[in-house]
């Protein structure tokens, strides 16, 4: 009985994906710094200061989040967690992912972008690129924060229905974490060598 629309699902999870994930790497010409400061060598650059590191920090905590989110909707289902504990940990986690990830893109958005374009300008193609993953991103929250809703709330009104129902906080959180994986990416290898070419945020 559960397989068909299991299967839908699963099958409109992957198209929502591949839908909402640029597939296309940052172009060859936003990479051109990233040459002369490669990855490897930013932890031991003289400039490579405490708020980037921090900044780098925060990204590492949205993936964990994120990855945490998906294990805990898989548990669920496979009923190695029980019903109370799956709604008081997405509530906690996924109220975590949600807004602070609204508040970094904001600041990135408003101040951080802007100084970088301040400072060079070569790179706006790549800073309109990061944006739009901003609203993708934000589009992708707002679904995963309507789903985990309602599972939260269906957990005391109707557990079997609020299990059926983490299918959709699952698609949405497995959509976070490949939106992630693409974004953070591209995200540090443009702007951290901006950051030391011209010694900024030291
Ligand atoms: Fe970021
Ligand atoms: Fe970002």
């Amino acid at each position: 009985m559960r397989l068909i629309p299991d299967g839908r699902a699963l099958i409109s999870a992957a198209m929502t994906q591949t839908h909402t994930v640029r597939q296309a790497a940052l172009p060859e010409d936003m990479r051109i710094l990233l040459r002369d400061y490669p990855r490897e060598a930013w932890p031991d650059h003289p400039d490579f200061a405490t708020s980037i590191a921090n900044w780098m920090g925060a990204h590492l905590m949205f993936r964990q989040l994120a990855r945490t989110l998906t294990r805990d909707g898989e548990r669920y289902l496979d009923r190695e967690r029980d019903a109370d504990t799956h709604a008081e940990r997405l509530s906690r986690f996924g109220g975590a992912l949600v807004s602070s990830l609204h508040g970094h893109h904001h600041w990135e958005d408003t101040r951080f972008f802007p100084e970088l374009s301040a400072a060079d300008s070569r790179f706006d193609p790549g800073i309109e690129i990061l944006e739009s993953d901003h609203e993708a991103l934000d589009a992708t929250l707002h679904r995963f924060e309507r789903a985990a809703n309602r599972v939260i709330r269906l957990t005391t009104l109707d557990e079997a229905q609020a299990r059926e129902e983490t299918a959709d906080v699952l698609r949405e959180s497995r959509t976070i974490e490949a939106l992630l994986t693409r974004h953070l990416a591209d995200e540090e290898d443009l702007v951290v060598p901006i950051l030391l070419h011209h010694k900024l945020r030291g």
